[in-house]
């Protein structure tokens, strides 16, 4: 595992769940000014993330906080999906923030390394992280 991963490494970030965690990380990811794919098995609340986003960034502008300019170039750095593999594929680090039902993480982890060799998953909790270890197919402790 990279664990001496250097933030300029970070190119393009998966954030796992777009709940009441997901939504806002990947907003910040993408104001950050990374490339940012944002995914959960559920449409609706996807659908409320797009609009929180789509609604924050117009709000950033009325506040003359960010240009047009700017928020098309930010607007365009986040794609909702999903489709986790599209998602995940291409991602150098992965946010996971789905729900706290430790079986439904396991089976994500796993699919999550099948899906990729290379993205950075550090799990959102140490503890966590140990159980998981089990499931994960490529990824070293
Ligand atoms: N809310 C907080 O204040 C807070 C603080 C610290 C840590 N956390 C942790 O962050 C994580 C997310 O919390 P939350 O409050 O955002 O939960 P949430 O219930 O609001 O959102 C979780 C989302 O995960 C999605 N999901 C479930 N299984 C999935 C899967 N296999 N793939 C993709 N998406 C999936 C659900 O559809 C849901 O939208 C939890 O592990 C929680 O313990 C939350």
């Amino acid at each position: 595992m990279e664990d001496h991963m250097k933030i300029e490494d970070i190119k393009q970030i998966a954030v796992i769940g777009a709940g009441n965690m997901g939504h806002q990380i990947a907003t910040l990811c993408a104001m950050k000014g990374f490339r940012t794919f944002c995914t959960d098995t559920d449409k609706p609340t996807l659908d409320k993330a797009r609009v929180f986003f789509d609604d924050y960034i117009a709000s950033r502008v009325d506040k003359q906080k960010l240009t047009a300019e700017e928020a098309e170039k930010v607007k365009a750095s986040l794609s909702f999906t999903q489709d986790l593999k599209e998602a995940v594929q291409s991602a150098d680090f992965v946010i996971e923030a789905i729900i706290e039902v430790l079986d439904i993480k396991r089976v994500l982890f796993s699919n999550i390394d099948k899906i990729s060799t290379q993205a950075y998953n550090p799990g959102n909790k140490q503890f966590l992280y140990r159980e998981l270890q089990d499931c994960r197919c490529n990824k070293e402790a």
